[in-house]
């Protein structure tokens, strides 16, 4: 049987694990025999949005064009995976509209705790002022109202993440349980 398309979106704070969780469920569905497309906002951004900055209109466009691909790829069975911030509702919820198969997986952490992680040192830059416009720092991040699924990052661990995710896909049908 072909596979069917979906798209996971996960949105979430820089350093909430939103590319960790979606790396590790993509190793998953790639196991599985399920072709898996990640759309990485750090990558994104030097092809697709390149030339987009931060602010809340090229943020938008931004999500619009990932939603894009992802509507793109979805449809052709491919399980397309996107680990952007996308930090406003309405462009969330424009995607959710126009894409078949929407998953939203919300990674939910507290800032401070994104913030001592601090991956690539953007947090302490943002807070020095040498940054502008950093979502959870000078930026808003507008949490989803219902997300498919809620990683609580700061207290699962990993693997439990993955296995939420990969629990919610089985229950809508969208992988063989
Ligand atoms: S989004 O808001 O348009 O969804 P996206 O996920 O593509 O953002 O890119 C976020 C990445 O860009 C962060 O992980 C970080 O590495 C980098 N970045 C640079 N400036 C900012 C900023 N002002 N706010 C958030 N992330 C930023």
């Amino acid at each position: 049987m072909a596979n069917k398309g979906f798209t996971l979106w996960f949105t979430g704070l820089s350093g909430s694990g939103k590319s960790t969780i979606a790396e590790r469920v993509a190793l998953k569905l790639e196991k599985k025999g399920v072709p898996v497309e990640i759309l990485d906002g750090d990558v994104v951004r030097t092809h697709l949005s390149k030339g987009l900055g931060f602010s809340h209109e090229d943020r938008d466009e931004n999500i619009k064009r990932v939603g894009f691909v992802c509507q793109l790829l979805s449809r052709h069975g491919v399980a397309v995976i996107a680990s952007v911030i996308s930090p406003y509702r309405q462009a969330r919820d424009y995607n959710r509209e126009k894409i078949k198969n929407f998953v939203e997986v919300y990674t939910l952490c507290p800032v401070e705790v994104c913030e001592g992680r601090d991956l690539k040192g953007l947090y302490q830059k943002a807070r020095a002022g040498e940054i502008k416009g950093f979502t959870g720092v000078d930026d808003p991040y507008e949490p989803p109202l219902k997300p498919e699924v809620t990683c609580k990052t700061d207290v699962e661990s990993v693997e439990e993440s993955v296995n939420k995710v990969i629990r919610k896909l089985e229950e809508l049908g969208y992988l063989p349980a």
